[in-house]
């Protein structure tokens, strides 16, 4: 089914509009016939809309059985991770103006976990890594009587990997990843580095125990797919790298 919604042409001041056409790759599991298909839908699109504010358009007007995750709608909730025009994106931080409107947009899931419906997909595989690696502080001994401090510079050695939104865009764009599952993949990995690098952790050790698995740090062939996958602009792969140099130094 293709639907096109039209506005009429923009006065002076108000934000010219487009039409602009998604092309989504859908999956019912509860339709008479679960395979996956191709639909298109034409929208009418202002300037600095984003690709959600399109999907959203398509959802409230033209079919609401198209199912998609997203709930803060700013970068932040991590929700909203999908495949536009073969890139692993956040729906809500790209622009329509950014990509190429003269043909479809084509929106997928993300790649490498099982689709639920439409661009749902499956995260509890991505999130049984994540717990693995058991992200949170681990501190033995009593309970401190005082704040443990932490000097400027020592936070400053885990920063960038305290920006994760567990979106999933890295590990769900990694060629290993897509082989078979079973990688603990770059998220995991990024989430361990936050606590293996913070000078008040004490569960370093384990967590490297963790990631010398055969499914671990050493499966990643340096393929960058994750950096540049990260809408947070974590240097994913550098974090990989330096998780297995402490591996091998157990300096940390
Ligand atoms: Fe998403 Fe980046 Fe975190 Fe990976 S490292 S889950 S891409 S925010
Ligand atoms: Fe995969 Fe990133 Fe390594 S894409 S192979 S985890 S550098
Ligand atoms: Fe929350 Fe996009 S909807 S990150």
């Amino acid at each position: 089914m293709t639907a096109t919604t039209t506005s009429p042409a923009a006065s002076v001041g108000e934000v010219p509009s487009f039409d602009v056409t998604l092309r989504f790759r859908r999956f019912d599991p509860d339709a008479a016939n679960p395979e996956p298909f191709w639909q298109e839908f034409t929208v009418t699109a202002h300037g600095t809309d984003r690709v959600l504010d399109a999907m959203h358009k398509v959802k409230w007007e033209l079919d609401g059985t198209l199912t998609f995750r997203r709930s803060c709608a700013h970068g932040i909730c991590g929700s909203d991770a999908m495949r536009i025009n073969g890139r692993n994106r956040l729906a809500c931080k790209t622009l329509l103006k950014d990509l190429d409107l003269s043909k479809p947009i084509v929106i997928e899931p993300i790649k490498g976990l099982p689709v639920v419906k439409d661009l749902v997909v499956d995260m509890e595989p991505f999130f049984a890594s994540y717990r693995e690696v058991m992200p949170f502080l681990i501190a033995q001994g009593n309970t401190p009587s005082k704040e443990r401090r932490q000097s400027p510079e020592d936070r400053a050695r885990y920063d960038d990997t305290t920006k994760c939104i567990l979106c999933a865009a890295c590990t769900t764009s990694c060629p290993v990843f897509w082989t078979d599952g079973q990688y603990f993949g770059p998220a995991a990995i990024v989430n361990a580095h936050r606590f293996i690098f913070d000078s008040r952790d004490e569960g370093a050790a384990q967590r490297l125990e963790v990631l010398n698995d055969k499914e671990g740090v050493w499966r990643c062939r340096t393929t960058f797919n994750c950096t540049d996958a990260c809408p947070r602009g974590i240097e994913v792969t550098k974090a990989i790298a330096e998780v297995k140099r402490a591996m091998i130094t157990r300096a940390f």
